[in-house]
């Protein structure tokens, strides 16, 4: 078998550093790393591997060598500019920004769901949303068996979502609350300062913000909007009635889900928890006799989808309510792109 070459486009944020401890597990075979980041981080070294990896520079002349595949998490204005320049030079480009998610021409992949999609590329597939990843691999099974009509999607999205400065907005709120020493502050209200904030419009600690990436004209925020629109062209339902709140919540990673779906078609509650039980990379944590429920602190550190709360919803004919839980770093970004690129190597 060809021994490939790949390259980790910001390498060293939340996403990338992660993206190099999934392809440490995975042993794919790739002979040759090269890891990229801005001027800021050209120099920094990082091990992975067991060897030491000098990180350089993103520039337009990165590609010229050879590459077959490349990782991008390094937002969507670096992957706009430079996943082109890589692809017109023959190399494979897994983003994971926005970038190019709804382009026609890029498929939008979760190997779970869509794995038939990736021959599809042009050159550039798309990592979806981290909170439409742990959802569409929840409910594509479900859509088989009993064809949704309508989803109602509401967030507890974590800090590590908004990258290596939203954990330091988490971080910095904890140090102040515990410098404090005053907790009825905090209970009133008069949280003393607010200047250490570098991600957030306000303390994500002690506060749930109904506010992820920026507000759209008709009332939702991007975030929502991704995941109505990532949903539907991953399941290939572009007329599925969809709606969604997102918020982020003061957990450090994993993001929680609940889930209101309803269905077309009749089912059975057992029968429907044996589904999502077979479903590909689903754990089904639902024993609430022994308060079993997923949690974040459970998903930490896994690339399974974790299910749980499943009852049925008595309001309309037939639906139904799940809490999915995942890690969104992981399976949200950095082990769906290594898997996609697994899926390119060996298919
Ligand atoms: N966090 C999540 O749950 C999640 C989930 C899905 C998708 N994503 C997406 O993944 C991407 C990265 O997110 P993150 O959370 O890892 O952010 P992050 O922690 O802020 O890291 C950003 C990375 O991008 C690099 N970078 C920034 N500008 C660059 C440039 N001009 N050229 C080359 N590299 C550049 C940074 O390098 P320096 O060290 O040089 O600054 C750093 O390595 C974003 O597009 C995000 O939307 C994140």
């Amino acid at each position: 078998m060809k021994n490939y070459k790949l390259a980790v486009v910001g390498a060293t944020g939340v996403v990338g550093r992660t993206v190099l401890k999934v392809l440490e597990e995975k042993k794919l075979p790739i002979s040759e790393y090269v890891l990229f980041a801005s001027s800021r981080s050209c120099g920094k070294k990082i091990n992975f591997m067991g060897k030491e990896y000098i990180v350089q520079e993103l520039t337009e002349h990165s590609f010229d060598e050879g590459f077959d595949f490349a990782i991008f998490s390094a937002g969507g204005d670096t992957s706009k500019k430079y996943s082109p320049i890589a692809a017109s030079k023959g190399c494979i480009v897994v983003d994971n920004s926005s970038a190019f998610r709804m382009d026609k021409d890029v498929p939008l992949i979760v190997p779970e769901v869509n794995p038939e999609e990736i021959k599809n590329n042009h050159g550039i597939i798309a990592n979806p949303n981290c909170s439409t990843i742990q959802a569409v691999v929840a409910l594509k099974p479900l859509d088989d068996k009993y064809k949704i009509k309508r989803i109602v999607y509401s967030t507890y999205q974590a800090v590590s979502g908004a990258g290596s400065k939203g954990i330091e907005d988490l971080e910095n709120g904890i140090t102040q609350f515990s410098a404090s020493k005053n907790v009825m502050s905090f209970v009133e209200g008069n949280v003393p300062n607010t200047d250490y904030l570098v991600k957030f419009p306000y303390p994500i600690f002690n506060n749930c913000l109904p506010h992820i990436d920026v507000f759209l004209d008709n009332g939702y925020t991007k975030e929502e909007e991704k995941m109505i629109n990532e949903t539907r062209k991953i399941l290939k339902r572009p007329d599925l009635k969809i709606t969604a709140t997102t918020v982020r919540v003061p957990v450090f990673n994993s993001h929680s889900e609940s889930i209101n779906v309803e269905f077309e078609n009749d089912f059975d509650l057992d029968d429907l928890k044996n589904t999502l039980k077979e479903g590909c990379n689903i754990i089904v944590q639902d024993d609430i006799n022994n308060t079993i429920y997923p949690l974040s602190s459970f998903a930490n550190g896994h690339d399974e989808v974790f299910v749980g709360r499943i009852r049925r919803d008595y309001s309309v004919d037939y639906g139904v309510n799940l809490w999915v839980v995942a890690d969104n770093i992981r399976k949200g970004a950095a082990s769906n792109a290594v898997q996609i690129v697994e899926k390119l190597i060996y298919s």
